[in-house]
């Protein structure tokens, strides 16, 4: 029977546009699910987008948008980027879904019926207050906190105080304790295996699988006041997705009937490693065999935060350096399971030494040479010397030491094995001289060492296609080979001899064209800074700004323009006259009395002929504007600090 595997990524947060941390584990799981179906195993490769939640609810509040229209917005960029990156998924899961939304009311029934085997019920209500962290979705511990926030969203988490319903971990520990130590359960690598049973050792509690006060979910089919906690919800799309809740043909295909792994970053270890599995045993489901944990990488020695605006958007480096390149690169900075940093400067450096000149030389001077010297047809080759055979040998070794190391999910080591024959090769056709070659005429031995070196391009484009697919299709083609073997098998790959004779082959200036460095470093820089209004300021910067308490005197329409009020303000020390609109909102005669904070150091502006010396604060929530005002009696001119 042909083996099955299933491989699948976290479902990203929809509350902004796809960023590089995203698409780093989205990139190696299409590399796993291509060579996967490169070895002959029969693939599914799931990702998509995590919808419900606070984080959502309250993004699209600020965005002035429905919940329903950020996630058709950004799901829809997720795609795209996908679609840039090359990224082959089978099925793309919207937890919004109607589909995916069902199976997690049917998962819930059956939940809330079962017990455990001490007949205690799996779910159960309780009374919540705790501390909750709305960008990881989650409760957090006192412990856990840095300086009073979030270590990983630099956030102040909020006290939520609910009702909700709890799912009895407690009574599953034992087990998934076990299931883990034993690698039934595999937690790689070793370090998150030991992390996980760390958990276990310090305790864990039953958990709260419904909110009350988040509108945006799954409502629970037991008590419609509460939705579903969103990580339940989102935990329950790898099976939603494959048919759990209406095709029990497809679910045993691939839940029970594939090897499956989960692809994750470390930052949701707890709720794949305990909380999941839990959940599936409560259910009377299989576990997943493998969940596997990358690193987090940094960007120039920098966390990514929107608020250092250092995020850099996936579709930048496609376009600067294309897909391809771009999955090379993002995979090859740091070993695949550790943490790491990427140098954006650094990855101009890597692109010209590893693509334009180690593979893309190899390319074009190869094929350069069957043309000039061979009327661009590869001829058969006659006696092999010792030379050819060394080659020969590492090349038809070298699937089998990448498919090893891709079994092991370690991407950076199957990729080095790659690039080594890519340099062999090289070495091969710079120490075998063909020009020499030529001008001596030998003929034969030109003959057999072009054929070498074409043969063994075919290998590399075949073991090179799931990281970078549309190169090695081209270089398939310029090779000559038929339609149906531009997407290659690791068969194949092991076996010498796959290009016939007389095979015509094509030319190219330069599969990976050379990049300058400045041009390139300054395009990608650019890209990183996103969000300058979000960007962080030093204390002086800000100090520089002199806000004051202004007292409103006199307020009219301007004449003209129906959303302008002008404002006679006192500062103490002087009056002055400010433009501000808010007139949609404010009609002069409630601004008369009120103190306002004024930024008063502004350069003046004029403003429908009127000089206005000074800009009013306001808060903005959509539509609704509201003035940002003293609440105690202070005089007009205090400072605001
Ligand atoms: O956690 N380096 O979604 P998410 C490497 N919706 N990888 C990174 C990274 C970085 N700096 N930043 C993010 C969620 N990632 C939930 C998942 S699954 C049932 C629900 C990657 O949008 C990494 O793979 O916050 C991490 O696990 C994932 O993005 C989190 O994506
Ligand atoms: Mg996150």
């Amino acid at each position: 029977m042909t083996k099955r595997f299933m491989v699948t990524t976290p479902i990203y947060y929809v509350n902004d546009k796809p960023h590089i941390g995203q698409a780093y584990c989205t990139i190696a799981a299409d590399v796993l699910a291509r060579f996967h179906r490169a070895a002959g195993e029969e693939t599914f490769f799931l990702t998509g987008t995590d919808e419900h939640g606070s984080k959502t609810e309250e993004t699209a509040k600020r965005l002035g948008k429905t919940p329903q229209e950020l996630c058709d917005m950004n799901a829809h960029y997720f795609k795209e980027t996908w679609k840039s990156l090359n990224i082959s998924y089978d099925y793309f899961i919207r937890t919004t879904d109607a589909r995916h939304q069902k199976t997690v009311e049917k998962v819930l029934s059956i939940l809330y019926r079962a017990t455990t085997k001490r007949g205690e019920k799996v779910i159960y209500p309780g009374e919540y207050s705790g501390l909750y962290c709305v960008g990881c979705e989650k409760f957090i511990t006192d412990k856990e906190l840095v300086n009073g926030l979030c270590p990983d969203h630099l956030e102040k988490p909020r006290r939520v105080t609910e009702k909700n319903y709890f799912f009895r971990l407690t009574s599953y520990l034992k087990q998934i304790e076990e299931l883990i130590l034993t690698d039934k359960l595999k937690i790689s690598p070793e370090e998150r295996k030991k992390e996980t049973l760390g958990l276990f050792k310090q305790g864990l509690d039953d958990f709260s699988i419904s909110r009350e006060k988040v509108s945006w979910g799954i409502p629970l089919p037991f008590d419609p006041t509460q939705n579903a906690y969103v990580w339940v919800d989102a935990l329950f799309n790898y099976i939603s997705a494959i048919g759990y809740g209406d095709d029990l043909n497809q679910f045993n295909k691939w839940w029970n009937g594939a090897e499956v792994v989960h692809l994750i970053g470390k930052d949701i270890l707890k709720f794949h490693a305990v909380f999941w599995p839990a959940m599936l045993l409560a259910l009377g489901e299989r576990h997943p065999d493998q969940i596997f944990l990358h690193g987090f990488f940094t960007v120039d020695g920098q966390k990514m935060s929107k608020t250092l605006g250092n995020i850099v958007d996936p579709e930048y480096l496609v376009d600067q350096y294309g897909a391809d390149a771009t999955r090379y690169l993002l995979l090859t900075q740091f070993p695949f399971g550790q943490d790491g940093d990427i140098q954006v400067e650094r990855l101009v450096e890597k692109y010209n030494s590893d693509l334009a000149n180690d593979l893309g030389n190899l390319v074009s001077r190869t094929l350069k040479m069957v043309e000039s010297f061979c009327g661009g047809q590869i001829s058969g080759p006659s006696t092999y010397e010792r030379s050819d055979e060394e080659l020969k040998k590492e090349a038809t070794e070298c699937a089998e030491r990448v498919w090893r190391f891709i079994q092991e999910i370690n991407l950076n080591q199957a990729i080095d094995q790659i690039m080594k024959l890519v340099r062999s090769t090289n070495k091969y056709i710079e120490n075998q001289a063909p020009w020499v070659l030529a001008k001596q005429n030998k003929k034969e031995r030109l003959k057999t060492v072009l054929y070498v070196s074409c043969e063994t391009l075919r290998i590399i484009s075949a073991l090179f296609y799931p990281v970078l697919p549309q190169k090695c299709k081209r270089i398939r083609q310029l090779l000559g080979l038929p339609d149906d073997e531009l997407s290659p098998t690791l068969d194949k790959a092991k076996k010498w001899g796959g290009l016939k004779p007389g095979t015509k082959v094509g030319t190219l200036e330069s599969l990976f064209p050379r990049m300058e460095k400045k041009v390139q470093t300054k395009r990608v820089k650019e890209a990183i800074v996103e969000q300058k209004s979000e960007m962080e300021i030093s204390f002086e910067e800000f100090s520089k700004i002199d806000l004051r308490v202004a007292e409103v005197k006199e307020a009219e329409k301007v004449k003209g323009a129906d959303k302008l009020l002008k404002l006679k303000i006192d500062l103490g020390a002087e009056q002055r006259e400010i433009v501000a609109g808010i007139a949609g909102q404010y009609s002069p005669e409630e601004m008369v009395g009120k103190r306002i904070v004024v930024v008063t150091n502004l350069k003046p502006a004029k403003i429908r002929g009127i000089e206005s010396k000074g800009m009013l604060l306001a808060a903005k929530d959509g539509k609704t504007l509201s003035l940002v005002c003293v609440d105690k009696d202070v005089k007009g001119g205090s400072e605001v600090s």
